[in-house]
Formats: structure tokens, sequence, C-alpha cells
């Protein structure tokens, strides 16, 4: 299945959830895409607990891991949630998530940033049958690439779904989003905010200030891979 469509988040929707308006609507729609409430989920990058705080069925084990500790912090605790602040490329992370049983791995708006995604969609193939996975791909800031002649860091959907289907059977969708600003100096300071970029500085001060002066539009742009994949 293969669907493209786009939707636009209004600048008024930014005063409320400034700078991760665009991760909770991707979340909404991850949790939207498991199937047959799975009780046993494990959560890969699960930052302040989105994904948790969204699943309205009744779980045994929420195992969330995240590499931030101040993200660990926020997310919501009870006896049946464990969180382990790691990273989930670490092998000996692997190998203890291996000791345990999951029905789903969830992963929102995270793997975008794995230093090696097809070793990462083995591992979670090994933790279970089943995933819904969200990322962002290169789509997300094109003009931005375009104009300043930068590589992409995000992964192409390409080749993000060449590694899913070697590890699953998937079914998928990509859309991309607008998200408006007043001016572009907001939309430069969201995306050093909103964590998109995973913290990677590409652009030097001259270069950033040419590309804030010239940028074109008033909306960045945003493309989102969802996966759900099943083993037989
Ligand atoms: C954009 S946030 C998304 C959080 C949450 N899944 C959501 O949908 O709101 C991405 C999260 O992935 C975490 N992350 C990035 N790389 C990671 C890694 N290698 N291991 C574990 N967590 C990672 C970040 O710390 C951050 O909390």
């Amino acid at each position: 299945m293969s669907l493209s469509c786009e939707k636009e988040f209004s600048k008024n929707a930014l005063s409320y959830d400034k700078y991760n308006i665009i991760q909770k609507e991707v979340a909404k729609k991850v949790v939207s895409l498991v199937e047959n409430a799975p009780k046993k989920i494990l959560d890969l990058g699960c930052g302040s607990g989105e994904i948790y705080k969204l699943i309205n069925w009744s779980i045994e084990e929420f195992t969330a891991v995240d590499i931030s500790c101040e993200m660990c912090k926020l997310h919501p605790r009870n006896p049946n949630i464990s969180v382990i602040n790691a990273n989930y490329e670490d092998d000996n992370l692997f190998e203890r998530l291996k000791q345990k049983k999951f029905d789903i791995v969830i992963s929102s708006s995270s793997l975008q940033w794995c230093s090696n995604l097809d070793s990462m969609a083995k591992k979670i193939s090994k933790l279970s049958e089943k995933c819904v996975i969200s990322l962002f791909c290169d789509g997300t800031f094109k003009t931005i690439y375009q104009q300043s002649n930068l590589e992409p860091f995000l992964p192409s959907q390409k080749e993000a779904l060449k590694i899913f289907k070697k590890y699953f059977e998937i079914e998928y969708s990509i859309e991309k989003y607008k998200l408006f600003f007043k001016d572009n100096i907001s939309k430069f300071r969201y995306i050093k905010k909103s964590g998109v970029s995973g913290g990677k500085k590409r652009l030097g001060y001259k270069e950033t200030k040419e590309l804030i002066k010239n940028y074109p539009h008033d909306y960045l742009e945003f493309e989102v891979l969802y996966v759900k994949g099943k083993q037989n």
C-alpha cells in the first residue's frame, strides 16, 4: 500500500504546542496503526511518553527506551512501565531486551537518527514479529537543502523502505506536512529547538544568515514515512 498526502498546520496551532506539534501528530497516527491491542510493547526513542499517553487499551508491560536522561525523567511511571535510559543501537541493550518477548516494537519520530538503520531494523525484527515505525525522511526541509546545496542527512524514504522490506512484510505510507510561520527567523528557531534535525549543525553563521534571508516559503516541509511491519 502506498499513499501520499499533505497536511498543513497553521501558525496559530503553534501557540500551544510549539516545538513538537508535528511529532505529536505523527505519534497519533503511529498509535492508530497499531492493531489487536498488543499487551507487551517496546517503544524505542520514547521521549516524554507521547506513545504511552496515547495508548487507550489495557497493557501488561510497556518498555520505554531513550538516550536522553531528561526525556526519561519526563516519561510517565507506573508499575507496568520500565523506562530504560540507553542508546537503542547499543548491543548490550539489545541482549537485555532479547530476554523479553514483545508483542510489538513501536518507534515514532526517532529512527531517522540511527547510525545504521539496517542493523536497527534487523534488531527490531529479532525483538518482535510486529512493528509500527515512523521516521522523518529526506523530504524534510527539502527547500533548505536545495537552497544551500547541502546533502540531506535524513534517510531517503526509498532506502528506508528497502531496509524494512528485508526484515518484515510491510505496509507503508508517506505523509508530507507543512508547518507555517510568521517569519523566517521563527522557522530556523523551530528547526533548532524541535529536535527534528538531530542537533546536527551543517551550516556556518554566514550561510545560515543567507538562508534565513532568502528562504522562499512561509512554511517548513516535513516528510514522514510510516511502516507497519509483520513477519510470517
Ligand atoms: C523527536 S523525539 C520523539 C519522541 C517520542 N517518540 C514522540 O513521538 O514524541 C525523538 C527521541 O528519540 C531519542 N533518541 C534519539 N536517538 C536515540 C538513540 N540512539 N537511542 C535512544 N533514544 C534516541 C531522543 O532522545 C528523543 O527523545
